[in-house]
């Protein structure tokens, strides 16, 4: 658990708290600001349980210790109204939070309207149009907790290891991922502008300057894909690195990923718990990780029965099947050039070929890293550019990198809602980010 500073405010009535606080002041008075999350009575007792965004916690009230009041305002409570609770805190074995309160007082802030999420199970496509409010369940709250650690945990990792972050921009004058999945919007008198599908030629610049950088921000991709696995906007944490070839750049990755996954396991153990997660699975998560060419991705997957030939890019049932193999994560290397970015280095022994991975992530959650050494020749680098058809004006300034100091380098990029699905083991990536961007969704 992390160490969270333990202060309270105070009323005119006394102490403020936050739930996650109560430990701390037992035997005391307390006042919790929140929500009712449930409540019920049984004979002379009231049971209110609170949430207030730090915690759950149940008051109970019994007839002539609480003031009589309080069982007035109590038939007019209705779920997720906002309320102000007073208590005196004890602990409970018993309570599933370790504590609860012996009411001593109670305000309404705000009755709330019949509420349209129920105990009962309702359908995702009402749960994503009432996302507003779904956020408050129990178990998205989890997976934004989760989230919350992993994103502190990105930062950390690379500023331990020296990287300095690189804020890259998002309205950017060129493709670097296909032309097929750009968003556009005119850019004053200057022509399009397309939202960035990676910040990676960016980084590229900034080795020059740092040698190790990161980004960590959004990213876009108009994809026409309604898959399990696939946003509109998603969030990606890229790496470049000078004088890494691909080797060095795969050990980095797999150092990195098994910190996320440790540090998800280390402080978000009630959030796994809530959500199900077999944990044992995660404990496995630490470098190395199986690395297999391309060439026996092919093989493994004919012998599994998909008719996948050389030369086909993967989709999601052949990404899953290869993670079956696996009980970490999978480097699947060396791609055929043709199916690759127009920036990924030539293998030395095969041109056919580019020196790069993409990273399986175990359990069927499909490809969370792909990166690569990137083609550090001018003149392979023109020709690739011209190859993919790509406007070389827009990319002189790319090609300035290897006019100047070219050195030998490599970066990743690594998704991070398909990383959270697999840690919270939900099949969705849309759960993931607050507010998902999908093909068919964009309310709320
Ligand atoms: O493999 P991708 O396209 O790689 C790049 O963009 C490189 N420029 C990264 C780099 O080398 N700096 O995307 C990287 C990762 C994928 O492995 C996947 O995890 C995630 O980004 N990703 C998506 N996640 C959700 N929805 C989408 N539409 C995604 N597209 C990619
Ligand atoms: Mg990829």
């Amino acid at each position: 658990m992390v160490k969270v500073l333990s202060f309270a405010r105070h009323s005119k009535e006394g102490k403020i708290v936050w739930i996650r606080q109560l430990k701390d002041f037992v035997g005391q008075e307390v006042e919790i600001r929140g929500w009712l999350y449930n409540k019920r009575s049984k004979g002379k007792i009231i049971f209110l349980i609170i949430r207030d965004g730090s915690g759950y916690v149940q008051a109970v009230g019994v007839k002539g210790e609480s003031p009589d009041y309080v069982f007035d305002l109590y038939n007019k409570l209705t779920l997720e109204s906002s309320i102000i609770v007073r208590g005196v805190v004890r602990q409970d074995a018993r309570s599933p939070w370790g504590y609860e309160l012996g009411l001593t007082g109670l305000e309404i802030i705000h009755i709330a309207d019949e509420y349209p999420i129920q105990k009962k199970e309702h359908g995702v496509d009402f749960l994503m149009s009432h996302r507003h409010l779904w956020l408050r369940s129990r178990k998205q709250r989890a997976i934004m907790r989760v989230r919350n650690e992993v994103e502190k945990a990105v930062v950390d990792f690379f500023y331990e290891r020296g990287f300095v972050r690189i804020d890259t921009p998002i309205l950017t004058p060129t493709a670097a991922e296909g032309s097929t999945t750009l968003f556009s919007t005119q850019y004053f008198d200057l022509g399009t502008a397309y939202l960035a599908q990676t910040g990676q030629l960016y980084l590229e610049a900034a080795i020059f300057a740092h040698g190790l950088v990161y980004n960590f921000g959004p990213t876009f991709r108009a994809e026409k894909s309604k898959t399990r696995r696939h946003l509109t906007e998603f969030w990606m944490v890229e790496a470049e690195e000078a004088f890494y070839d691909n080797d060095d750049n795969i050990k980095l990755q797999e150092e990195f990923v098994s910190y996320l996954v440790q540090r998800a396991l280390e402080r978000c153990g009630e959030e796994l718990k809530v959500l199900e997660r077999d944990t044992s699975k995660l404990e496995k998560i630490s470098p190395p990780f199986p690395r297999i060419t391309y060439d026996e991705a092919i093989e493994l997957l004919q012998k599994k029965g998909f008719d996948t030939q050389w030369g086909d890019d993967f989709g999601g049932d052949e990404e899953t099947a290869i993670s079956e193999e696996f009980e970490k994560p999978v480097f699947v290397m060396d791609y055929p050039k043709k199916i690759k970015a127009f920036y990924m280095k030539e293998h030395p022994e095969r041109a056919e070929l580019v020196k790069c991975a993409d990273l399986i992530a175990p359990e069927g959650y499909g490809e969370i890293i792909g990166g690569s050494q990137r083609e550090d020749d001018y003149d392979k680098l023109l020709a690739r550019i011209e190859e993919f058809g790509l406007p070389v004006e827009h990319y002189q300034w790319y090609l300035d990198l290897r006019r100047y100091g070219s050195v030998p380098h490599s970066g990743f990029g690594l998704g991070l809602e398909r990383t959270i699905a697999w840690i919270c083991g939900v099949p969705h990536v849309r759960e993931t980010i607050p507010f998902p961007r999908m093909l068919y969704r964009i309310y709320p």
